[in-house]
Order: C-alpha cells, then sequence, then structure tokens
C-alpha cells in the first residue's frame, strides 16, 4: 500500500535535506529535461515506486529551490513544515471540499481557518471568505461580488441578466496594479478599456488629488483597485485618505494584497497598511507570505450577501445544509482541494505572534539584503524596502542602456553561482535586480551568502 509514499517520503525529506546545500538556479536545459520526460506513451505501467523514484531523479538539477531561504525572486514563499505536511494529508484524504456534506471534517477546519485569517489581518468579522487558489482567483471573486452590488445598486441583477446593456462599470487602478488584477477584469467581461490606470508619484502610490480627478471624470458605477504593497517596492496606497474618497463617490474599494496584507499581522508594520480594512474586499495569498504550498489565495468580502450572490451555485442534487459553512457558496470552483487546512496547520504552528515574527524577520532580512549587496563596488541601491522588498541595480559607469544589459548580466551572474535567487524588474524606466524575502527559512546566514554571491559576480565581472 505504502511503496509509493515511502518513497516520496524519501525523495521529499533529502531534497528538504539539501537545500541548504544545493543551488538554488535550476542546472539543466530545456532539451535535457524534454530528453528525460518526454517519450511514447507506456503501453503497460511500471512498479509504483520506480514511478516515483524515476519522477525524483529526472526533475534533478530542473528544480528551483522556492523552499529553501536564499530564493528572493519574484514573491514566492516558502513551506513551513506542518503546512507542508497538512498538505499531505489533504492530497491523502482526498475529501471534495465543495460542500460539508462532501467532507465535514475539511468544511469545518475551512470555516476556522477563515475566521483565524480575519482576526489574524483585523479584517471585519462579519466578511465572508473563500479558498482559491492563488490571489488571480480571490481577485475574480472580490471582482465579481463588486460587480454584483455596484450593479445591483442601479437595479440592475448581473447574475440574471448578464452585462449585455448593462451600466457600463469602470475600474481605476494604479499604474503598479499587478497583472492578475487586469485579467479578473476581462474575465469578469468588464473589459480590459474599462481599466483606467492612476499616475503613481515618486513612492509608487496613488496621492488623493489623483484619485478625486479620476472619480470626478467617470460617469456610472466605479470600482477602485488599490495595492497593499506593489510587487516592485512594497508599496501601499495611503488607505485611510483613499477609501472615505472612493465610497463617498460610490465606488467600491477592492485591495490587492497578494503579500503585502500580511504585514497586518505584525505590529511594527502594520502602520503601513492604516485603513485598509475600511475597504470593500480583499485578495492575499497563504502561499506567498504565509508559507503555506502553492494553490492558496484568500478572497475577503465585506458585503456576505453581495460574494455569495456572485459564487453561489443551485443544482438539484446539492444537498446544502444550513447550520454548516458549504464552501462552494463562496469559491469559484466546484470539485476543489481542501486547500484552507494547510493554512490552518500552519496558524497553529505560528500563532499570530509566530506570523508577526516571520514577517518582520523577512523585512529586516530584506533591509540587510539590499544594504549589503547596495555598499558593494558598481551597485546602487534603487529602493530601499519600507516592507520585504527592494531594488538595487548594477552600473559599469555605462549610458542608462548599457547598464540596464549589465544589471541582467550581473543578476544572471548572481543566479549561476547557485548561491543566491533573484528576479529583474523594470522600475521607473530603469533595469534593477528585485530582492524579495518572503520565506520562513532565511536566516542570518542566507543574507550573508546572498551579498556574497553578488559581491563574486562583481568582482568577475571586473576581472
Ligand atoms: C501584487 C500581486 N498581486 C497578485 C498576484 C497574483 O497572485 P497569484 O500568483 O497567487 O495568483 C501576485 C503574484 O505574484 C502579486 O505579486
Amino acid at each position: 500500500m505504502t511503496k509509493a509514499l515511502d518513497r516520496a517520503l524519501f525523495h521529499a525529506k533529502s531534497w528538504l535535506e539539501r537545500l541548504d546545500d544545493h543551488a538554488v538556479a535550476a542546472d539543466v536545459s530545456l532539451e535535457t529535461l524534454r530528453s528525460r520526460f518526454a517519450g511514447p506513451l507506456p503501453a503497460r505501467g511500471m512498479a509504483l515506486e520506480d514511478v516515483i523514484g524515476s519522477l525524483a531523479e529526472r526533475a534533478e538539477g530542473g528544480l528551483l529551490g522556492y523552499a529553501g531561504g536564499r530564493f528572493f525572486a519574484w514573491v514566492a514563499g516558502g513551506s513551513l513544515q506542518s503546512a507542508l505536511a497538512a498538505d499531505w494529508l489533504v492530497s491523502t484524504w482526498d475529501q471534495n471540499a465543495a460542500l460539508y456534506a462532501c467532507g465535514p471534517a475539511v468544511a469545518v477546519i475551512e470555516e476556522v481557518a477563515g475566521e483565524w485569517i480575519k482576526e489574524l489581518l483585523d479584517l471585519p468579522r462579519e466578511a465572508s471568505f473563500a479558498f482559491t487558489t492563488g490571489c488571480q482567483l480571490a481577485h475574480l471573486t472580490g471582482l465579481a461580488a463588486a460587480r454584483h452590488a455596484q450593479l445591483k445598486k442601479l437595479g440592475w441583477d448581473v447574475e440574471e441578466q448578464g452585462l449585455f446593456d448593462a451600466p457600463k462599470i469602470r475600474v481605476l487602478a494604479s499604474d503598479q496594479a499587478h497583472g492578475s488584477i487586469e485579467r479578473a477584469v476581462r474575465v469578469l467581461g468588464l473589459g480590459r478599456g474599462a481599466v483606467q490606470r492612476l499616475a503613481t508619484n515618486d513612492r509608487g502610490v496613488i496621492s488623493a488629488a489623483t484619485l478625486e480627478r479620476a472619480l470626478t471624470a467617470v460617469e456610472g458605477p466605479v470600482i477602485v483597485i488599490l495595492n497593499a504593497a506593489d510587487l516592485n517596492v512594497g508599496a501601499c496606497d495611503p488607505f485611510s485618505q483613499l477609501i472615505p474618497i472612493a465610497h463617498d463617490a460610490g465606488a467600491w474599494v477592492h485591495v490587492d494584497g497578494a503579500f503585502g496584507l500580511i504585514a497586518r499581522a505584525s505590529r511594527s508594520r502594520r502602520p503601513l497598511l492604516e485603513g485598509v480594512e475600511l475597504a470593500d474586499s480583499w485578495a492575499t495569498d497563504a502561499h506567498k507570505w504565509l508559507n503555506v504550498p502553492f494553490d492558496c489565495g484568500i478572497a475577503i468580502v465585506r458585503d456576505a450577501q453581495a460574494h455569495k450572490s456572485a459564487m453561489t451555485v443551485n443544482a438539484a442534487y446539492i444537498a446544502g445544509n444550513q447550520a454548516a459553512r458549504d464552501q462552494i457558496d463562496w469559491n469559484p470552483e466546484w470539485s476543489r482541494r481542501a486547500r484552507g487546512v494547510p493554512v490552518y496547520a500552519m496558524l497553529q504552528e505560528l500563532g499570530a505572534e509566530g506570523v508577526a515574527a516571520m514577517v518582520d524577520r523577512c523585512c529586516d532580512h530584506c533591509l540587510a539584503i539590499v544594504e549589503g549587496i547596495g555598499a558593494l563596488p558598481g551597485a546602487e541601491i534603487v529602493a530601499r524596502p519600507v516592507l520585504n522588498q527592494g531594488l538595487v541595480r548594477f552600473s559599469a559607469g555605462g549610458t542608462t542602456r548599457e547598464d540596464d544589459r549589465y544589471t541582467d548580466e550581473v543578476l544572471e551572474l548572481i543566479n549561476a553561482t547557485g548561491e543566491a535567487f533573484f528576479s529583474g524588474t523594470t522600475w521607473s524606466g530603469r533595469r534593477a535586480m528585485r530582492v524579495s524575502v518572503v520565506n520562513w527559512r532565511t536566516s542570518e546566514n542566507d543574507v550573508r551568502r546572498a551579498v556574497a554571491a553578488a559581491a563574486s559576480a562583481l568582482a568577475s565581472c571586473r576581472r
């Protein structure tokens, strides 16, 4: 029964044990990976333990070190041990977390995890929530509720009547908004053309004057999207100022808090997010700063009725339970994995204080890396972290374009050391290397190794 599981446990443990010494970057080519995995569809099966053994062997060198403490690319958390182990149980239990009746225990675990998340982030306790696949679908869920509520106010039932001939909804979003916002808007049928970009200032945030001007110029129902940390510099819009302005104009406010919203858990970082609780919907990720395995976003909606109206389904065979929470009423999926279970486990492992400590640690480490690399000859700090994101750039004394290329070259050299892994971005028209610290494992030693990797890459460029 358990041969394949034993084999998987062996490979999983050896992967985790090697994280400190293993290269963070992948070091095999696309051709190699294809040649290892591709082949004719097997006519006959193979022994179970060989299936798992060969998967692990063939993936060797093609896996990035997300799980370790020196992975600073994009915004990607690792997995706390409790969350990873709970995730295995979720697969093993194989419950359909669509309805209480289809998986009673996991429905209750998710119900409690959602309540705990609202408490952790100090968001309205009456709000509803959904554990989605990621922040992308959390946006879709929050914005579907927004679409419902904004059109209902005008006497339009979007679930019944659709969008043809409906009043046109406008979406005001910062010019730093993540691409997942635009995609959610497109999928909801509002169209890319409905999005109006609001210019951000030199701190990467929308000013009150900019929002006021934009709201005065638009007609009809409006949704305003604010950032609880943009992914380049961790900029948080001034919620206490902007949300009342948006509400006075009758707008719904949705917050992209993919990672930044989690900083509400930290006493020292919470002031950056002051007023975010005034919004109407929030989208965040557990698979980023809460360090559960991938496949877990969270949508939270103040107006539970709008949320439910946008998502609920009726089918003759659904045995809805009045007393229990049926996830299908809140989620944009039917059959689904009980992805809230690892969140419950993670919150039990860390507690609210542990989450706060993890947030603070990541912010401190981010600052140390940015300052450490920024102090190296040929490096410059482009954005000092206010949270857990910062930017550095490299220069060989060339033109802006030459230094753009040089920045990308140095970044590749750092990644090639296998000691640390970063990704690049374009910020204010110039290339930069992003430093994103989101992993519970990142330690002071990891910080030293990352700075040393940058020093050796820069030294090799000078030779
Ligand atoms: C600010 C922001 N919003 C949304 C997303 C999308 O999140 P997900 O990949 O979980 O769908 C990301 C992903 O990096 C992000 O950084």
